[in-house]
């Protein structure tokens, strides 16, 4: 592949900020737009592109802010409009990009739509939303279930209906076969546009049009109680219906007349049904998140088989991106070791494509243990042993109390491990985690062949190792990782004889390197320059 001009979203890294955990600016035990804004220099220390923000919207916060009240507005929680403003200044001053979420799939039950949908059945916003009579004997319309456990229908006794909901009873699925909630949608996607925000990312994209005829989803063949609701039925009619298409390519063809701004979307299907979301002529999303890294095992044939499939099937000019841990999944570091959660970052960050960081990741942050009584995710209470808090502990900035999070007792616990596990000590240790990731994203940022260049797996196999290339402008860079704990020697000659070690995930190793037998210590990752 050559360096022609590559869009930011291309280049770039996105960092993904859950504004209720990454910094309390007003003491009042959750993060605020204030709190981002102190932090920017933080970012822009560690080198990331984009931002992107979890919902900042009006929110009762049923799902802390995925059930939007108003869409064009920022909750008091989080500040004003004009502390947004402020925000987004400040990000572009430094040359940064800010994204928001957008929720199109569903609002709050207290959004004023669907307070005057449910009011009555004859009501102008009655089919904004998903309203059917109960079946013969009283149940529920169809057979479908909610993504947090139990049906997906809740009755509403005044109007004598059902409403659908994908997630939380309190988060109504809007009818996008209504051209007037279309309109409504894209009008608070142009009051952002218009604000000067650099693109979304676009909750449960996949989920937003329902069969016409609501048919029942077959259910998932050995599914039983105690595995993740989610997973309970094929989700045939009810999820990836093809006017899903029609709409993702109004949201681009909307950003498309503001310049450069991206469209990603949140979308968890497998690769051939997932790569449908670029488009048929690229006008949909210009990323529609890989969670291939999220969801496998931490195997290296595994891993190498996946990103070949990814590579060999992405269509032509589509742009590939990587994820490895976000708010609704375990931390890296908690799914597998800490030393191997620095492995997998040297991955994310070394692969084609835009890579995805999830706040505190940088740092090795773990998930927190959540005590029950503290739970507060709707998941963790529908379908116990599935909540998402630990994932969402406030950002370990120092080994203050609340570890510099907050003056007041946060929302969630702080993790266990903040008084080793913070920014301020990490900073000043030159082999700790936030160290690799700030020489990771330097590395990538300098060398063309690591933030444009083609991929190839490298014909060098052995157990536990996963070799490819990354090449421009005549630039060959190794990435050799070992996803295990023994240290394995392996004769790369197939694509040099000597090389230079540029970065270990150990940090203590540069300079040259013979590649007919190169040694791999327990859990290291090695970027090596090919002489
Ligand atoms: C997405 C969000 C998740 C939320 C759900 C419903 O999957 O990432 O946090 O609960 O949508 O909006």
């Amino acid at each position: 592949m050559d360096s022609a001009p590559h869009q930011w979203w291309q280049t770039g890294v996105v960092y993904q900020i859950y504004p209720r955990s990454f910094m309390d600016a007003n003491g009042d035990g959750t993060g605020d737009l204030a709190g981002i804004q102190k932090r920017l220099d933080y970012l822009q220390w560690l080198g990331v592109d984009a931002l992107w923000l979890s919902p900042i919207y009006p929110s009762p916060m049923a799902d802390f802010g995925y059930d939007v009240a108003n869409y064009v507005d920022v909750d008091p929680l989080f500040g004003h409009l004009d502390d947004f403003d402020r925000l987004l200044a400040e990000v572009h001053r430094r040359g940064m990009r800010l994204l928001l979420d957008f929720v199109p799939n569903h609002t709050s039950d207290q959004h004023p739509w669907f307070v005057a949908s449910r009011a009555s059945r004859e009501n102008p916003w009655r089919d904004w939303y998903i309203w059917r009579d109960p079946m013969p004997n009283g149940g529920p319309p169809n057979n479908w279930t909610s993504f947090f456990g139990g049906d997906a229908w809740t009755l509403d006794p005044a109007t004598g209906q059902y409403y659908l909901h994908l997630f939380d009873s309190r988060q109504p699925d809007l009818n996008w076969r209504r051209p007037e909630v279309r309109a409504a949608m894209y009008d608070a996607m142009h009051f952002w546009m218009e604000r000067g925000v650099d693109g979304f990312r676009v909750d449960v994209m996949w989920l937003m049009v329902k069969d016409a005829q609501l048919r029942d989803n077959p259910p998932t063949p050995g599914w039983k109680l105690g595995d993740s609701p989610g997973t309970r039925q094929i989700m045939r009619y009810s999820a990836d219906q093809p006017e899903t298409h029609q709409i993702v390519r109004e949201m681009r063809a909307l950003l498309d007349g503001y310049g450069e701004r991206v469209l990603i979307g949140e979308i968890y299907l497998p690769l051939p049904r997932l790569l449908t979301y670029y488009g048929d002529h690229l006008d949909e999303a210009h990323l529609p998140f890989n969670f291939q890294l999220v969801r496998l095992p931490w195997q290296a044939a595994v891993v190498r088989q996946a990103v070949e499939d990814y590579e060999a099937a992405l269509p032509p000019g589509a742009w590939p991106n990587w994820v490895l841990s976000n708010h609704d999944n375990s931390r890296i570091a908690s799914r597998i070791s800490l030393a191997q959660a620095r492995v997998a970052q040297m991955l994310l960050l070394m692969l084609r494509g835009t890579p995805t960081c999830y706040y505190g990741d940088e740092l090795g942050m773990r998930d927190g243990a959540i005590p029950p009584e503290l739970e507060v995710d709707p998941l963790a209470k529908l379908s116990p042993g599935y909540g998402r808090d630990p994932e969402r502990t406030p950002m370990q900035w120092d080994a203050s109390p609340n570890a510099g999070f907050s003056r007041a007792t946060p929302w969630l616990p702080v993790g266990e491990d903040y008084p080793t596990v913070n920014v301020e000590a990490e900073r000043s240790d030159p082999r700790s985690t936030l160290t690799l990731i700030r020489q990771l994203l330097a590395l990538r940022r300098s060398l063309p062949a690591l933030t444009v260049g083609s991929y190839r797996t490298a014909s060098v196999t052995g157990d536990d190792l996963f070799l490819y290339l990354r090449e421009a402008d005549g630039q060959r860079m190794l990435v050799a990782l070992n996803f295990g704990s023994a240290p394995r020697t392996v004769d790369a000659s197939a694509v040099g004889s000597q090389g230079t070690v540029l970065l270990s995930t150990h940090l203590d190793r540069e300079g040259v390197t013979d590649l007919t037998g190169l040694e791999l210590r327990g859990d290291e990752g090695l970027v090596i320059q090919i002489d």
